[in-house]
């Protein structure tokens, strides 16, 4: 039997949970053409759910297209990854995408490969001694232009936008919003996990995408409907699991959606023989995490400075602390106010400690945990 509870990648069907609330209203706004931004901190399930939201969205005949710009690190990348999407939307036989491709992007060649796995997908070429200015504002007008002729709807995500930022010069970003903002029957999706540079794309008044869509923070799935899930997918496998422990786990992980999917992950293999789930279980099961994790922990520690050190020990043994307060920096030797201030920057960046409603904590309860264990 497989394990029922998944991390990682984004998760769909029997492995997706809750977010009705986010799933009808994001509907609701893409199909009237509204841009949407839509940030929270990194696993917390933008991507699972914008991908339910396409689903949802394809089969009631709008038009859909996904580009993750998480491996794009050149203005080429972006190129091939932006008509990938467009030609993975196109239907029919490869002369037929081909032709319609010509049409909407003259100047790049399409080649259909066929993948490792079984399916096809396409690769493109085109001359890369020339300027690239007119193929980018070709792929820019593209989904519009094709939509035109179809009398249809469409959608265009961009997953991780933020990294635009660390290879465009202004080009792609400008170039961009001159054009979506004649687009009238398409949607754009800005997906983003780093805060402080989606803020730097959406909330600049100097910058082209400033004011261009409602902004939508992905907040953690709701407690109820969490403990309904977990619930319900260790009693399909046969497992015994208690209210209390299952509120006990969504304790542990603050409800954190990826967190709580590998806790979940553990503890179902853990109880796997004797059918059922102990405290034991659940204390063997975050062992095990932090033993998996402890590389990466090392790794992360030996990167960071000894007054950042001293920040986040004191951080997981008071997490509840204001951080800002005289009681917190005196009482743990970390400086003065301005001190913690550039501390916190510095491991926000990092994406070690997280902010929400002038809070601190962070990011990785377990890496909190893991501290703990080696601190004290
Ligand atoms: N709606 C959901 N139901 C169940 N688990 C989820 C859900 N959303 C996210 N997760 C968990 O969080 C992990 C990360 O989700 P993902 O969509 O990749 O987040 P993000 O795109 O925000 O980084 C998933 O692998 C899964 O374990
Ligand atoms: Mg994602």
């Amino acid at each position: 039997m497989n394990n029922p509870f998944v991390y990682g990648e984004a998760v769909s069907g029997h492995y997706f949970t809750g977010r009705e609330k986010e799933c009808r209203e994001l509907r609701a706004e893409l199909k009237n053409g509204q841009n949407i931004i839509i940030f929270s901190p990194r696993r917390y399930g933008k991507t699972s759910l914008i991908k339910k939201v396409l689903e949802g969205l394809s089969k009631e005949g709008v038009l859909t297209f996904y580009i993750d710009l998480f491996f794009v690190n050149s203005k080429q990348k972006f190129i091939e990854t932006y008509a990938e999407a467009v030609a993975q939307e196109l239907k029919g036989p490869f002369a037929k995408i081909s032709q319609t491709l010509k049409e909407l992007i003259p100047k790049i060649i399409p080649k259909i490969v066929i993948k490792t796995g079984g399916g096809t997908s396409f690769e493109f070429d085109f001359d890369r001694t020339r300027k690239i200015s007119p193929i980018l504002e070709d792929l820019y007008e593209s989904v519009h232009k094709l939509i035109k002729h179809q009398k249809k709807k469409a959608v265009v995500v961009f997953d991780e936008f933020q990294e635009l930022l660390s290879f465009d010069d202004g080009e792609i970003e400008a170039g961009m919003r001159s054009k979506f903002q004649f687009h009238r029957n398409v949607s754009y999706v800005f997906l983003g996990s780093k805060r402080n540079l989606m803020q730097k794309l959406f909330d600049d008044k100097s910058r082209p995408f400033y004011n261009s869509g409602r902004k939508y923070p992905l907040k953690k799935i709701e407690a109820e409907e969490f403990a309904k899930f977990i619930k319900l997918r260790f009693g399909q496998t046969r497992i015994k699991i208690s209210d209390e422990q299952v509120i006990s786990l969504l304790e542990l992980t603050g409800r954190h959606p990826y967190y709580t999917q590998e806790l979940c992950h553990f503890v179902w293999e853990n109880a796997r023989e004797d059918k059922k789930v102990t405290a034991a279980t659940i204390n063997k099961s975050i062992r095990e995490i932090l033993s998996s994790e402890s590389t990466n922990y090392n790794n992360i520690w030996d990167g960071i400075t000894a007054k950042q050190k001293g920040f986040l020990i004191a951080l997981a043994k008071n997490p509840e602390a204001n951080v800002y307060s005289q009681e917190f920096i005196l009482g743990n030797q970390l400086g003065t106010p301005s001190t913690i201030q550039r501390l916190v920057k510095l491991l926000y960046d990092k994406q070690i400690i997280e902010k929400e409603n002038g809070k601190v904590f962070f990011e990785d309860i377990f890496f909190e945990k893991w501290i703990i264990s080696k601190a004290t």
